[in-house]
C-alpha cells in the first residue's frame, strides 16, 4: 500500500502563541547579564590587574571580549533580522526556499574573514605572551623574591629562603619581583590570585613557576583554584604587598621570632590549617572538636598525628619543619589542654 511520507507536515500546523514567551526569555536574559554585570566592582571582567602579567592577561581578556561581543551582535543581529524577514507569513511548512549550490565569490568571503580575525588574534595573544610569562630581570638592589607555594589539604604554606614560614598569607614587597615555585605534598590543587596573574597548578611531583611583581601595597585575595577534597572552598589565600622598607623590617624580625620560638607561627598554623576542619574555637566541624580534647596535652601523639594524619585527616603537617611543628603543638597544648594532664612528650 503507498502510503505519504511526511503526511504531518501537510496538516496545517496550530498557531503558537510566540510572543510572550520570546518576551519572558529576553527578560530574563537581561535580569541575569545585568546581575552578574553588577555583582562584582569589576562587573564580567577581571579584578584590577597589579602585577605587569596580570595586566598582559586583562588586555588579552578585553580584547577578545571585545573582537567576539562585534562577531556576537553582527551574527545574531542577521538571524534575527532574518528570521523576522522571511517568517512564513502563512507560507505551508512543505514549501521550500530556492535550492542554489556553489558561490565561490561568497564561499571565499567567509573562509578568508574568519581566518584574517584568527590570525589577528593569534598574533595579539603572541605579542603580549613574553610579557605575561617571561620574569622581568632584577635590577640593581633589586633581587628576586623565591618562595615556595605548598598547597595542602586544606592551606597554603609559603616557605621563604631565610627559613620564614607563612600559612595562608603570603606577605612580599612591592615593586619586587616574586618568583613562586609551586607544588603539592598531597592532591592536585591550583594557585589562583586573579590581580597577580594566571592560576597554577599544584602538582605532586612537580613544580609549576610562576611571579608577580606587586604595583601597591594591598591585600590581595585568592582561592584554590582545583577541587581537591572536602574543604576545597575554604582553601582561601590573599598576597600581603608591603611597601619594601616595612617588608624588610617584618622579614627579618620574622626569621629571628621564628628561630627563637616566639613568633605566631603557631597561631597562624592553627587558623589556616587546624581551624578549617576542626572549628576556629577547637569546637570540632568536620574534625573531632580539639577543646579538651586529651590529645592537645600529648605532644607526641599530636606528632604523629600532624606528620601522618589518621582516618580522614591528610597529613597536614607532612613538610613542616621542626620549629613549625612545635610551634603548634605548643599553641594547642596551651590553648586546648585539659588543665592537670601532664605531656606525654
Ligand atoms: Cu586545594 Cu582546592
Amino acid at each position: 500500500m503507498h502510503t505519504r511520507p511526511f503526511r504531518h507536515l501537510h496538516r496545517m500546523p496550530a498557531p503558537v502563541r510566540r510572543k510572550p514567551l520570546v518576551l519572558a526569555a529576553a527578560l530574563s536574559l537581561a535580569l541575569v547579564v545585568a546581575g552578574a554585570a553588577g555583582a562584582t566592582p569589576a562587573g564580567l571582567g577581571p579584578p584590577d590587574p597589579q602585577s605587569p602579567n596580570a595586566s598582559g592577561i586583562d588586555d588579552l581578556y578585553w580584547v577578545l571580549v571585545a573582537v567576539t561581543g562585534v562577531i556576537f551582535v553582527i551574527v545574531e543581529g542577521a538571524l534575527v533580522a532574518f528570521a523576522v524577514r522571511f517568517r512564513s507569513r502563512g507560507r505551508g511548512r512543505e514549501v521550500e526556499g530556492p535550492q542554489i549550490r556553489g558561490h565561490t565569490r561568497l564561499e571565499l568571503i567567509w573562509t578568508v574573514i574568519p581566518v584574517l580575525i584568527l590570525a589577528g588574534i593569534a598574533s595579539f595573544v603572541f605579542s603580549k605572551l613574553p610579557g605575561i610569562k617571561d620574569v622581568p630581570a632584577a635590577s640593581a638592589g633589586q633581587s628576586r623574591l623565591r618562595v615556595k607555594v605548598e598547597g595542602h589539604q586544606f592551606y597554603w604554606e609559603f616557605k621563604y629562603p631565610n627559613g620564614v614560614v607563612q600559612v595562608n598569607r603570603m606577605r612580599v614587597p612591592t615593586g619586587r619581583p616574586v618568583v613562586l615555585e609551586i607544588t603539592s605534598p598531597d592532591v592536585d590543587h591550583s594557585w589562583w590570585v586573579p590581580a597577580l596573574g594566571g592560576k597554577f597548578d599544584a602538582i605532586p611531583g612537580r613544580t609549576n613557576h610562576t611571579w608577580f611583581k606587586v604595583r601597591r601595597p594591598g591585600t590581595y585575595p585568592g582561592q584554590c583554584g582545583e577541587f581537591c577534597g572536602i574543604q576545597h572552598a575554604a582553601m582561601l589565600t590573599s598576597v600581603q604587598a608591603l611597601p619594601a622598607a616595612e617588608f624588610d623590617r617584618w622579614f627579618t624580625s620574622e626569621e629571628d621570632a621564628q628561630k627563637a620560638g616566639t613568633s605566631s607561627l603557631g597561631s597562624m598554623t592553627f587558623h589556616g590549617a587546624c581551624a578549617t576542619c576542626h572549628g576556629d574555637k577547637g569546637q570540632g566541624f568536620i574534625g573531632p572538636r580539639l577543646d579538651l580534647n586529651p590529645i592537645t596535652a600529648d605532644a607526641r601523639a599530636l606528632a604523629t598525628v600532624i606528620r601522618n594524619g589518621r582516618n580522614k585527616m591528610p597529613a597536614v603537617g607532612k613538610t613542616w619543619d621542626k620549629q613549625q611543628l612545635d610551634a603548634t603543638i605548643a599553641y594547642l597544648k596551651k590553648r586546648f589542654a585539659p588543665k592537670g594532664v601532664s605531656s606525654g612528650g
